[in-house]
């Protein structure tokens, strides 16, 4: 493999997992971004994201000489000391616009401005989700013949991205100049994972194909863990016995209060937005997202009916604020959902989250945040696990027994052990079972 001398556009979350693994891979890797003071932390080795591993793999390779971080797309590309650079990565958010649609305004900048940086030949490379089509708009955007356009699309999760990365279930690379699509996935290709060469449109939808197909998928389970409750089923055995059907699998099976994060909500609405700028109606997928929200209603259900009938004035300690464990990432997560429904009841709520320990302006409103299990225990009319972290099972559930207001827990994860949670003398109500 040829190391290859990359610029990488946007140092957020897939930005930076993609320069600092890229750097690993033996690529000499600039990243860019328009926020000096980020541009400052990172070169001062501060990272500002809960990331397994990225701080370590960031030292290294700036260490190493072989990833380095500046402010402005310019410094990135025209280094007149450097060979040309060769590959540019576009990794700038695609934010939910108008109707649901992703939101390219950021796409749009970074193309208006590079594009008469860009050395003749070079490939640039979508690894934003965007609609399909962006890569030929991108392309029409620069305006230049002697510069090609990929899409690369990443399907990096979130508290496991620099593994997600470095152990890839496949790479997709579209394109429709050939020469471009393989030179972008030759990049890669220490890594030996499957890769499919495609046309660019087809490597864009499939994205959106596989984030909206696990957002389906978890609705139908969400769907399904109401439907057992009131059988008397166990969803747990239910997913168990589906999952051994290789065709399905035993992963992304976990009911929940719902999905969330950065991307489910976004792509879904987006591929509904697509679909009907085609006109179609992708009813699965409307679905999916009414299902979303009815499975955040029932677990408010399932509190006020814990709590005797009415959240009016009731304290509810909240474990775990953040879209799932392993990450301090808020956005559009289930639990902040649940809890505004559960306040526009009336309740009083106390929050705690491992990686949260303070209050958010603007996100964690009407919560007062704690840094401790006790405090959000205190007196409370119930507890509500809303996030998965594993630690939540090791707390000492005899020392919240002795501070609750009443010992009631709702585990919306499934993820305490009952019979622990008994012992220390709570009632534990789960989701999809008895
Ligand atoms: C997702 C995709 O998995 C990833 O491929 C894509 O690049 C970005 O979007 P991420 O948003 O980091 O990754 O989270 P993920 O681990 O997929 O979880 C999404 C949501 O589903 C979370 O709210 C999570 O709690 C929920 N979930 C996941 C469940 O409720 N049950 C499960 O079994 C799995």
């Amino acid at each position: 493999m040829f190391a290859r001398r990359i610029a990488v556009i946007g140092t957020g979350y897939v930005g930076l997992t993609t320069g600092a693994c890229l750097a690993s891979l033996g690529h000499h890797v600039v990243c860019a971004d328009i926020d000096p003071d980020k541009i400052d932390r990172l070169n001062d080795g501060q990272i500002d994201i809960l990331e397994p591993g990225l701080p370590e793999l960031v030292a290294e390779n700036v260490a190493a000489g072989r990833l380095e971080f500046v402010l402005g797309a310019r410094q990135a590309i025209v280094r007149p000391e450097e060979p040309a650079v060769e590959v540019v990565f576009l990794c700038v958010p695609t934010p939910m616009g108008e109707g649901g649609a992703a939101d390219l305004a950021a796409v749009q900048a970074v193309a208006n401005e590079v594009r008469h940086l860009l050395p003749k030949g070079c490939v640039v490379v979508n690894k934003s989700t965007v609609p399909v089509g962006t890569a030929e708009a991108t392309r029409k955007m620069l305006g230049r013949r002697d510069v090609s356009v990929v899409s690369n699309p990443e399907f990096l999760r979130e508290g496991s991205a620099v593994h997600d990365f470095l152990h890839p279930d496949r790479i997709v690379v579209g394109s429709d100049a050939q020469d471009a699509a393989e030179r972008v996935a030759a990049l890669y290709s220490k890594l030996g994972a499957p890769t499919q060469l495609t046309d660019a449109a087809s490597a864009e939808m499939v994205k959106y194909a596989a984030n909206c197909f696990l957002a389906m998928k978890l609705s139908y389970v969400n769907a399904l863990a109401d439907l057992c409750e009131r059988l008397g089923a166990d969803v747990i055995e239910v997913t168990e016995g589906m999952g051994y059907d290789r065709r399905i699998g035993q992963t992304f099976l976990s009911p929940g209060p719902g999905w969330g994060g950065s991307c489910f909500p976004k792509d879904t609405h987006a591929l509904l937005q697509i679909a009907a700028a085609a006109g179609m109606d992708f009813e699965l997928v409307g679905a999916s997202l009414r299902t979303n929200e009815t499975t955040r209603e029932r677990v408010v259900d399932k509190v006020r009916t814990a709590v005797g009938g009415s959240l009016a004035g009731q304290r509810i300690g909240l474990l775990g604020l953040t879209f799932k464990a392993g990450t301090d990432d808020l956005r559009d997560s289930p639990s902040l959902a649940v809890a505004q429904l559960l306040r526009a009841e009336g309740a009083e709520l106390v929050g705690y989250d491992p990686a949260c320990p303070h209050d958010v302006p603007g996100v964690t409103d009407g919560i007062t945040v704690v840094d401790d299990a006790l405090d959000a225990a205190k007196d409370a009319a119930a507890l509500v696990v809303l996030t998965e972290w594993p630690q939540f099972r090791t707390l000492d559930w005899t020392a919240l027994g002795g501070v609750v207001g009443a010992p009631v827990v709702i585990d919306t994860r499934n993820l305490l052990d009952p019979d622990v949670l008994r012992r220390a003398g709570f009632a534990w109500i789960g989701l999809g079972r008895s």
